[in-house]
């Protein structure tokens, strides 16, 4: 039977949600979705202190360490003898009578883990990428926190699968700076050098994307955090997104764009097998 972590405890699936638990009401809350590849939850460590990160932002205390939740969290994996898939963690703020405000900081916090069986992505779309679409970013303005309110990623993911994309590559309106994907990171190349959005209040820092800024400077790769434009990445070499779990996935065009992106992926292949080697050898 499926166990899943509440408040520390490994418990039956079937439990109740108060109605008013602000993750439900509000998305008053904050989350990590860790990948698990051959048993190894890879890189568990950064995303639970990304979640403390995630939720000291929104004034919210876990009322755990982090080596504790690790604990925990490795307990969950093997009681559901987790092999391939992701591990999902959820903070919310508790539950209060319904108001915008918190008032009181000693509401308990409500922790939830569960596990997704999943395959990896078959190795064709590996080999010959993905068609992605290009959308307006209506997010909030505070990327940088992986709050539970997905609302304008979900329309976005939503209108790309509609379109036959697995992806919804976004752009802030203002000045058609791409910032990031519905779910991932968004990597360019052109004249083999390496850009994407820097690490700021506009983007997610991905643990992924962290550790493929880590092999462009093994691999002596010249890399620009810097912000670039729509028409850049349109007008670029190579293009492609990561992800936990996902990893690398090359992009083989922009539909509803005449561009297509057939020439050699090159450098995204040798930073995928890179950081195969991570995933597969820890
Ligand atoms: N999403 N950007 C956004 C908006 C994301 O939601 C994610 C991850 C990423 C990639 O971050 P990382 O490499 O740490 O997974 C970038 C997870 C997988 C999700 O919401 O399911």
């Amino acid at each position: 039977l499926e166990k899943i972590l509440l408040n520390g405890e490994l418990v039956n699936r079937k439990i109740a949600i108060d109605i008013e638990d602000r993750g439900y009401q509000f998305g008053d809350g904050v989350y990590e979705v860790i990948g698990v590849y051959n048993n190894i939850a890879f890189k568990l460590e950064e995303h639970l202190e990304r979640l403390f990160e995630s939720a000291e932002k929104i004034n919210m205390d876990i009322e755990l360490t982090i080596k504790q939740l690790k604990e925990k969290v490795l307990k969950l994996k093997k009681e559901n003898l987790l092999k391939d898939g992701l591990i999902y963690v959820q903070v919310t703020r508790g539950i209060t009578r319904r108001n915008h405000a918190y008032l009181d900081n000693k509401i308990k916090p409500n922790l939830i883990a569960y596990v997704l069986h999943q395959n990896r992505l078959p190795s064709e779309v590996y080999q010959n990428g993905v068609p992605v679409i290009l959308t307006k970013d209506i997010r909030w303005l505070r990327c940088d926190i992986k709050s539970l309110n997905l609302l304008p990623n979900v329309l976005a993911k939503q209108n790309a699968i509609e379109k036959g994309a697995f992806e919804a590559i976004l752009y802030r309106n203002d000045n058609i700076t791409i910032t990031e994907g519905s779910s991932t990171n968004v990597f360019v190349i052109k004249d083999k050098t390496i850009y994407t959005h820097p690490a700021n209040n506009y983007i997610l820092n991905g643990i992924t994307r962290q550790i493929i800024l880590d092999i462009c400077i093994k691999l002596n790769l010249k890399v620009q955090e810097i912000e670039f434009s729509k028409s850049f990445l349109l007008n670029a070499d190579e293009v492609f997104i990561s992800g936990t779990y996902i990893d690398i996935v090359p992009v083989s065009r922009v539909l509803g764009e005449d561009v297509e992106f057939t020439n050699q992926k090159s450098i995204t292949f040798k930073l995928m097998k890179e950081l195969n080697k991570l995933t597969m050898s820890i």
